[in-house]
């Protein structure tokens, strides 16, 4: 999705709207461009295609900018006209220079008006309007702030945007009307503002998360809010971050991506103590100050709603919450669900789980919910977004920020949440669970099997060095897989999910066409596909489910599949069976928990699979960190 990031202060402007829009990369994007003061004229210089491109625009004249200090950056994921330098931001109309991130819905008309007062749009986007209704509004004697209140007023859609005048130098106005926007004051004097928090860690760890319908005013002298529907003034109160701006960075690793893959211990302990009254192990109660667990204590059926990734985690969910809980759960997507009519029960609960919590369909449901009056509860890693600050109640993951474009500790760290719920709904038995319980005991061990989990995981990962740990396996096996046709991923019960993941993983970062499938299920028609030059990646774990996976290796095995099995040591009739094979821990614990350990061997093979086809690991084409339209 746009990235958006506005600088007003002492420092040098330029550098530091490069460095935010890098920080931004991660989101997805097309073009990029950066607009600036140059006494009190403002330049712009905007490319198609990376960052980089725009840096060299600027190359070789970065002394001449230190003197630079307002200015504004953007980076396009395209959606209304193509990615074009020219249909990159930021625009210009006039002594009006714009930002944009979101969708403006009634921009034909828009267009339209604009076109019929003699106006001449120069690209294709919907942005670029907003500014002719800025610039006619300053014209007739408005000021800046002004004119940007009466041209929202004008707009349908959800949106944010940061915007600047030749005629009021040295401003810098942001609105937050749906897409999220945050705002600092920079300590050295000044202001800085920005799509996310990330741009804003090198100056600060308070930062302001705009309310929908707020102005801010960024000066040298800092920054002030305003309502954008009466222009009143308003206070705002600052966050504190908790993430470092060193946690950002990939601390020697090549990609992030793989950096997040090898934090997926520590943010699973840190998501087990802030999911978890960690003083108490007697009885696991989540934390008392995570304000959801009444909504979950009073649910007597669940709808677990998301996309891509978190609609796996959420698809674990469901096997785990109805096995421990006995609670009926269903799994839906919210690209579908918001547009059903779907029947819920009294007592009822919706759960979002969003890792970015900016999702548009995500957010589209839990607010038709609460339109409904059916509770809702949210799980996501972003403080501060937009579902923490919709949902009824908000139980926040702590995998720390996650930069690659593809969902790995998120991941893990939503499935952990699940499996949290899972025992301690388990542990409420107050007579209504559809069904008999596991004994108190197994779920005393369900959670001390999950407080073990983060180092029994660092342990299998290991510090991935060697050629014998698993990456170096993992590394081996995907140079002998890389030139295959295609890859199903299967497997039954637990490793059902894992494998609808491990597929998602391969296409949206090797490009490689992949597909997940319930093991029962090839026979209904995908078996036809298998030959020779097709991989068959089995997840085959010595669980209630494993013989009868064994049993599906079988078909494809006659088939002539290559065969990659994922399994335990000691399964000498599933080893027999594989072309490949990938051992998982020796560990004791609950077969609940076997998905923390199938998980990131998947995510390696796709990474190491994704390296052999030279893509671009932590920003692949196409895709956008934050799904922010439906
Ligand atoms: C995951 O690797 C994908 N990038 C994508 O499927 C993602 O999980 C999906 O867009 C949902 O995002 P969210 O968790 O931020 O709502």
């Amino acid at each position: 999705m746009c990235g958006i990031v506005g600088y007003v202060g002492k420092r040098p402007a330029v550098e530091i709207l490069l460095a935010g829009l890098k920080r931004l990369e991660y989101r997805g994007y097309d073009s990029a461009g950066v607009a600036f003061f140059r006494e009190e004229k403002i330049e712009i210089h905007k490319s198609e295609g990376k960052l980089e491109n725009v840096e060299k625009l600027l190359n070789g004249r970065a002394p001449a900018y230190q003197d630079v200090c307002c200015g504004i950056g953007h980076t396009r994921w395209a959606t209304h006209g193509k990615p074009t330098t020219q249909n990159a931001h930021p625009h210009r109309t006039g002594h009006v220079v714009l930002v944009h991130n979101g969708i403006i819905e009634n921009y034909q008309e828009i267009k339209r008006e604009i076109i019929s007062k003699g106006y001449r749009p120069e690209s294709e986007t919907d942005s670029e309007l907003f500014g002719f209704l800025v610039l006619e509004q300053m014209d007739r004697g408005a000021s800046l702030m002004e004119a940007v209140r009466q041209s929202f007023a004008r707009l349908q859609g959800a949106c944010s945007v940061v915007i600047m005048s030749e005629r009021e130098p040295n401003v810098v106005i942001g609105v937050r009307n749906g897409s999220p926007l945050v705002a600092a004051a920079d300590p050295a004097g000044g202001t800085i503002l920005a799509s996310d928090a990330q741009p804003l860690l090198q100056f600060t760890r308070d930062v302001v998360f705009l309310e929908h319908g707020d102005i801010v005013l960024g000066t040298e002298k800092g920054l002030r809010f305003f309502e954008l529907e009466t222009g009143k003034p308003v206070a705002r109160a600052s966050s504190r971050l908790d993430w470092s701006v060193e946690k950002l960075d990939k601390q020697g690793f090549p990609h992030y991506m793989l950096k997040e893959i090898y934090e997926q211990p520590t943010a699973l302990m840190d998501t087990l103590n802030g999911f978890l009254d960690r003083a108490r192990t007697d009885s696991f109660p989540l934390a008392a100050s995570q304000p959801g667990v009444a909504l979950l204590e009073k649910a007597r059926e669940i709808t677990l709603v998301a996309c891509g990734s978190s609609w796996h985690a959420a698809s674990l969910g469901k096997y785990w919450l109805e096995k421990w809980a006995r609670v009926p759960v269903t799994v839906e997507l919210a690209s579908e669900y918001r547009y059903r009519d779907p029947v819920l029960g009294a007592n009822a609960l919706l759960i979002g789980i969003s890792q970015s919590g900016e999702t548009a369909d995500t957010l589209a449901v839990i607010r038709e919910a609460r339109k409904q009056g059916i509770p809702t509860i949210g799980i996501t890693n972003v403080r501060g977004s937009t579902l923490s600050r919709e949902a009824d109640a908000t139980f926040f993951t702590f995998a720390g920020p996650e930069i690659g474009v593809a969902a790995t500790k998120t991941f893990l760290a939503q499935m952990l949440g699940l499996l949290i719920f899972s025992g301690f709904l388990s542990l409420k038995r107050d007579g209504w669970h559809a069904g008999s319980l596991v004994s108190l005991d197994s779920v005393s061990r369900l959670f001390e099997d999950m407080i073990r989990i983060p180092h029994l995981l660092s342990d299998f990962l290991g510090n991935g060095s060697s050629a014998t740990g698993l990456a170096g396996v993992i590394r081996k096996i995907a140079a002998e897989l890389a030139s295959a046709k295609g890859f199903f991923f299967i497997g039954r019960g637990y490793s059902f999910p894992v494998a609808l993941e491990g597929a998602l993983k391969l296409k949206e970062i090797a490009y490689v066409h992949a597909e997940g499938y319930a093991a029962g299920e090839l026979k209904h028609g995908p078996i036809a596909m298998i030959d020779r030059e097709m991989v068959v990646v089995v997840l085959a774990p010595r669980d209630q489910w494993r013989d009868k996976t064994v049993s599906n290796l079988q078909e494809v095995k006659a088939r002539g599949a290559i065969i990659l099995g994922i399994g335990n040591a000691s399964d000498e009739e599933l080893i027999g069976l594989c072309d490949h094979w990938i051992e998982l821990p020796s560990v004791k614990v609950d077969e609940s928990l076997v998905p923390f350990f199938l998980t990131p061997v998947i995510q390696l093979l796709s990474y190491e699979l994704a390296l052999l086809h030279g893509t671009d690991v932590d920003k692949p084409r196409n895709l956008a960190k934050s799904v922010t339209v439906e």
